[in-house]
């Protein structure tokens, strides 16, 4: 029926073909190389189409939470603070701070907790401590008692912070007595 030429060429193009697609899905597991799962054809090891490049998608909010800093309960930290306990920390401040609203080193902290950050008239804060913006909530305030210069970058405040949240809700407690 058919002459070896006929069957040449079939099987030349039948191997052509086979070559080019061998060719084709070579590349394309290159170009769209998705993961360790992820071998040619961009399917995963169980036969589901793997996404080859990342669509952005609105976020449900039902993810699981960013990982940040642990979270600080500022509410429960305030409810076991003990001012007495915050007189005893207090002794890391008083050198350069006063409770009777004359500014030392530092601007006095009586009446801290809800006034504006910088807000002392006449002290001279740092450009980092003059456009904080905001007050000072105990929230702020352990934050920024933790870790100063993290807060409020280039601040002119020099100490290092206190590591116990607990300590500095004590701290608050006892200031907000002032
Ligand atoms: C070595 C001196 C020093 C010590 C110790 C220190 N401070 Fe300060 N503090 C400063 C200075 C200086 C500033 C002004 C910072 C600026 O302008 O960047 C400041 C600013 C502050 C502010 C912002 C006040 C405002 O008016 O916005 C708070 C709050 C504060 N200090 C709390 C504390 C507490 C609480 C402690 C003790 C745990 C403490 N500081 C220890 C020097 C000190």
């Amino acid at each position: 029926m058919f002459n070896t030429m006929t069957i040449t060429k079939a099987a030349g193009a039948l191997i052509g073909a086979l070559l080019f697609l061998l060719l084709a899905n070579w590349a394309a597991s290159g170009l769209y190389h998705v993961g360790p799962a992820g071998h040619g054809g961009g399917h995963g090891e169980d036969g589901e189409l793997v996404q080859a490049y990342a669509i952005p998608v609105e976020d449900s909010g039902a993810a699981e939470p960013a990982e940040e800093a642990p979270q600080i309960d500022v509410a429960a930290l305030m409810e076991s603070a003990d001012a007495a306990a915050g007189e005893r920390e207090w002794g890391k401040c008083r050198a350069c701070h006063k409770l009777d609203g004359t500014d030392g080193t530092g601007p006095h902290l009586d009446g801290i907790v809800g006034r504006p950050v910088g807000g002392v008239d006449g002290f001279a804060y740092s450009d980092g401590m003059a456009s904080h913006g905001g007050e000072w909530t105990p929230e702020l305030l352990i934050t920024f008692l933790t870790n100063p210069r993290a807060e409020v970058p280039g601040t002119k405040m020099a100490f290092a912070g206190i590591r116990d949240p607990q300590a500095i809700a004590h701290l608050i407690a006892y200031l907000e007595s002032q």
